[in-house]
């Protein structure tokens, strides 16, 4: 099934627990908008361009509990805070929004916020699909690709961005490998990115985030390609690790290429504005069950990290390659 979508049936929001993958593939439904936002915040559903579906999701939810304009207003803030960093969840919450402007009844404005939220995850599907057309000419047959946290279908409705480029490339015969940074601490690249690329069976390797330096100078890398929460005015935000292995691919002049739909960018908007969530101590200090660290360490935990565009090669987008200086683009 897709990574999130709309049970018609049930009326609930429906989506694959990516907490409990690569163990248990087990899907959740969510009825309520307290249930989706949970979700969000516990990164059962994640990766910016699903954040930004499950955003218009949770305003059909938000729409179905309330009957008055002001309820609603406080529950959008509530969804729109669940996480700070990926501009896509407001971009999706402002769409299905702008859409129950038509209804005049709240029953009515479950119907257009549903009938957006829906259009918002096809449209993902096919501009991930374009992303994967226009980044597939910057990979030649044979190539390793580096990539880090997952920017695959698990971050998305389907396909994926970075992941995306990886599938076309092979689609159109292309012998590809990727090399799979776990990316500590939630190992969305050793729990996910592998998952999903050997369900395709795509030939993956998976290594610690401090490898990278290592596998680059040793020439085993032919470009990096990640995806982003966010593309602003002087350059990138996604996964933390993602700055270090920008600088090291600078070092050893490997490509770094970033693949991001628009709706990630806010272009107009400062790398000093944007905030970065920073998470729970308890993701360093415990893996699973088991306690890592002395529980009274101090703990510096931010989820993302900005990379300038001076480190990268070019962005992919649904709309073509866009490269320096013209990556300082309005969109
Ligand atoms: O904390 P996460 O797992 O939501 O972070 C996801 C990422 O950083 C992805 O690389 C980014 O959202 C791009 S996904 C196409």
């Amino acid at each position: 099934m897709r990574t999130i979508d709309w049970d018609d049936e049930k009326g609930v929001v429906k989506l694959i627990d990516q907490t409990l993958l690569p163990v248990t593939y087990t899907i959740v439904d969510c009825s309520h908008l307290d249930e989706l936002i949970d979700a969000i915040k516990r990164l059962k559903v994640r990766g910016a361009p699903a954040l930004g579906v499950a955003g218009a999701f949770g305003v059909v939810l938000a729409c179905m509990h309330v009957h008055t304009e002001t309820e609603l207003d406080a529950e959008i803030e509530r969804l729109i805070h669940a996480r700070p960093t990926a501009i896509n969840l407001s971009f999706g919450v402002e769409r299905a929004l702008q859409a129950t402007i038509h209804g005049r009844t709240m029953h009515e404005k479950v119907r257009f916020a549903l009938e957006e939220a829906k259009r918002i995850a096809e449209e993902d599907v096919l501009v991930n699909r374009k992303i994967g057309e226009y980044g597939s000419e910057l990979l030649d047959d044979g190539d390793v690709v580096l990539t880090h946290c997952n920017a695959g279908r698990l971050a998305c409705v389907d396909w994926g961005t970075a992941l995306g480029v990886v599938r076309t490339a092979i689609e159109q015969g292309k012998r590809i490998e990727v090399i799979a940074c776990e990316t500590r601490p939630l190992n969305q690249g050793s729990r996910l990115t592998t998952w999903e690329l050997l369900q395709d069976k795509i030939p993956v390797t998976l290594i610690t985030d401090s490898m990278g330096a290592a596998v680059m100078r040793d020439g085993k890398v032919d470009m990096v390609l990640v995806g982003a929460d966010r593309v602003v005015k002087e350059g990138i935000f996604n996964k933390i690790g993602t700055y270090m292995h920008a600088v090291v691919a600078k070092a050893h002049q490997i490509p770094f290429y970033v693949a991001a739909p628009l709706s990630s960018f806010d272009i107009k908007r400062s790398y000093k504005e944007v905030v970065i969530e920073e998470r729970s101590p308890d993701e360093l200090l415990f893996c699973g069950e088991k306690q890592i660290a002395p529980l009274d360490v101090k703990v510096y935990n931010p989820a993302f990290d900005f990379t300038p565009f001076e480190l990268i090669d070019a962005v992919i987008t649904e709309k073509g390659v866009v490269r320096p200086p013209d990556l300082n683009i309005h969109t």
